[in-house]
């Protein structure tokens, strides 16, 4: 007799364990100024825990193409090989200045969907355009309309003045402009120097503090950031943006279609998705890894879309001598 297809319920609890072993393997290398260690440590601490789970397991947004990436490259297969066919985004180390420099939103995160059951769309290697807020301004917002409007429009929808609404945005040169709409609408802007995926999560949260994220950041975080819209009920529209014609020739491949088209959340990441991020250093989605006398601490948050569950998990972690 054929036991009932459920694997979503034991996965999605397993890949909190796997971006457990990655904070706490990066964690180390918290403010030593080093992000290449830092990242390695994260990719082999999440890599040896993906082998030991029971899934045929493809990397399908990672550390970049076979040739960039030792491991955790696309296309990478990983798992015992005795489960389901799993799709898998990570992002060990969001974030490897953030860990290097010691500072807020270094987070180790993954998204999955069981083969049949969703997609997470294959971005390529190039930014991506993001407007990403809560459930009070789905079907409200557009990314097409001018930021000041969408200001506007984000306020009346979550009964705010506009004098009280947080934005997230990447302080990068190229956010001069938005960052001036939003202020001289009168809303306020909360500047990260990276992270731009925890801080769209945190976007999610109506009491974190941060109300949406507006700006271009990198596209495979944001396909990630789209798997934690979709199990809220969030607010996600994308737009691809590339700076060489080999990013577009490459996007054409992966993607397809018109390039310049708004994406949607269901776009990026739908059906039953699973999402799992455990925080590296403290900052506005998660606290990061906390040492004590022979132990350390992690905070996580997992999701998943089959139910709407969304779990908050803080674990010990024994350290051996
Ligand atoms: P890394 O972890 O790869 O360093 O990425 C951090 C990050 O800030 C992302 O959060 C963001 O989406 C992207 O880089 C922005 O890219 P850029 O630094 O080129 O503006």
């Amino acid at each position: 007799m054929e036991l009932p297809q459920n694997h979503s319920h034991n996965h999605h609890l397993d890949f909190l364990a796997v971006t457990e072993a990655a904070a706490l393997a990066s964690a180390p290398w918290v403010g030593k100024g080093d992000r290449h260690n830092a990242d390695e440590a994260a990719c082999s601490g999440m890599r040896r825990v993906l082998n030991e789970l029971e899934m045929c397991g493809t990397i399908c947004i990672g550390e970049g193409e076979r040739d960039e990436a030792p491991m955790l490259y696309i296309g990478e297969t990983l798992g015992n090989g005795d489960g389901p066919n799993i799709q898998i985004a990570v992002d060990p180390l969001e974030g490897t200045n953030l860990c290097a420099n010691g500072t807020p939103n270094a987070i180790s995160v993954l998204a999955a969907v069981i083969e049949g059951e969703g997609t997470l769309m294959h971005a390529p290697d190039c930014y991506m355009e993001k407007l990403v807020t809560g459930k009070e301004c789905r079907g409200i917002v557009d990314i097409t309309l001018p930021p000041r409007v969408n200001v506007r429009l984000m306020a009346k929808a979550m009964g705010k003045d506009v004098d009280e609404l947080i934005i997230g945005v990447l302080d990068r040169p190229r956010h001069e402009a938005l960052i001036g709409e939003i202020r001289s609408a009168g809303a306020r802007v909360h500047l990260i120097p990276d992270g731009d995926l925890s801080v769209a999560i945190a976007a999610l949260d109506p009491d974190s503090g941060v109300d949406a994220l507006m700006g271009v950041g990198g596209a495979p975080e944001g396909v990630i950031t789209a798997a934690a819209v979709l199990c809220c009920g969030g607010e996600m529209q994308a737009r691809l943006r590339f700076t060489t014609d080999d990013q577009r020739k490459r996007a054409q491949d992966m993607v397809g279609g018109d390039l310049d088209r708004v994406f949607s959340t269901r776009d990026l990441a739908d059906g039953n998705v699973m999402f799992s991020a455990t925080g590296i250093t403290s900052g506005d989605l998660l606290k990061g890894v906390r040492y004590r006398r022979g132990y350390a601490l992690t905070d996580s948050i997992i999701m998943r879309c089959k139910t709407g569950t969304i779990r908050r998990i803080e674990t010990t972690h024994l350290l051996t001598a």
